[in-house]
């Protein structure tokens, strides 16, 4: 974010890898206090240690986001030593691979509460900080799957939609307050959730499969998505998408929704002739 994160205090939920992991390295390096809130302690602590060690100012807090009081304590410890929080990035967030025909109701519960409902406990808890302070930035991370819908991850599809259009409204909401809110629309980033993730749902591919499935679509290092998203996230823009050729898809189904359909069934397609091949 340019210099504009200097002394600014960061929340970053799923912190511990991946896109927070790197946004907390970023972020860090522009002189920002980060809080590595993650469900994996250790993980997160051990990149405190390694911020820290490398000059920048880092915390890891315990967080479930499926909990709201494990939120309420995470956020409170960051405000106790802290003082403020600046930005939130509700970022965690788990895979749910398979189709429909295949979930059990824990899989819809698991990937709504952690997706969806994790989102909106961090705003809950974070949002009336950002008031009282008269200023702050909150950063959704929804996905491409939140403005296009993507077949054989329904239930990732239905939570990241929500996210994108609770953003959408909550960013004129938090206009008088001089909140900023931007969701964050990845393509295909190089991050463990491509293979399942540690507490995610795979679908049907081996570990793999699920790479070779990926690979067409470019994966991007997460710290260059970190560093584009960051440089949009300062121009507070509203619909970050990173890489944006992503952006090419969401038009295509807008411009002609039969052909976008046309390209999701080829790539269902696919999916299922590697799942057919699957040990
Ligand atoms: P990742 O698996 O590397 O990181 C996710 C992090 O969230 C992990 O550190 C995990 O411990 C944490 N987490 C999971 N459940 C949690 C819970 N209940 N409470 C607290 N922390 C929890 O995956 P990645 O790719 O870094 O994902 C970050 C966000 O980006 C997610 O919201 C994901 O849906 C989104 N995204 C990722 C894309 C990709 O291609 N990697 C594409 C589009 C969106």
């Amino acid at each position: 974010m340019g210099s504009t994160a200097a002394d600014k205090v960061a929340f970053i939920t799923g912190g511990a890898s991946g896109i927070g992991a790197a946004f907390a390295t970023a972020l860090a390096d522009q002189g920002a206090v980060v809080w590595i809130a993650d469900r994996q302690i250790g993980p997160a602590q051990e990149l405190a240690q390694r911020i820290n060690d490398t000059g920048g100012k880092a915390h890891a807090a315990e967080l479930d986001v499926r909990s709201y009081p494990s939120f309420e304590r995470a956020v409170a410890e960051a405000l106790r030593y802290s003082g403020r929080i600046d930005y939130l990035f509700n970022n965690a967030g788990i895979g749910a691979g398979g189709e429909v025909d295949s979930y059990t109701l824990d899989d819809w519960n698991d990937v709504i509460d952690v997706n969806l409902r994790g989102v909106a406990y961090g705003i809950q808890a974070v949002y009336p900080i950002m008031i009282r302070q008269g200023g702050g930035h909150i950063v959704n991370t929804a996905s491409m799957a939140g403005l296009v819908a993507s077949p054989g991850i329904a239930s990732y599809t239905a939570t990241k939609h929500a996210v994108v259009g609770m953003s959408k409204a909550l960013r004129l909401e938090a206009e008088r307050h001089g909140v900023r809110v931007s969701v964050l629309c990845p393509g295909v980033i190089r991050t463990p959730i491509l293979s399942g993730g540690r507490y995610g749902r795979s679908n049907g591919l081996t570990e793999e499969q699920q790479l070779k499935f990926w690979e067409p679509l470019r994966p991007l290092a997460p710290e260059v998505f970190a560093e584009r998203a960051l440089r949009a996230v300062s121009r507070g823009k509203a619909i970050i998408v990173v890489p944006a050729w992503w952006k090419a898809f969401w038009y295509l189904e807008r411009l002609s929704p039969t052909l976008f359909l046309w390209a999701s069934r080829s790539s269902l397609k696919r999916m299922r002739e590697m799942e057919s091949t699957a040990d």
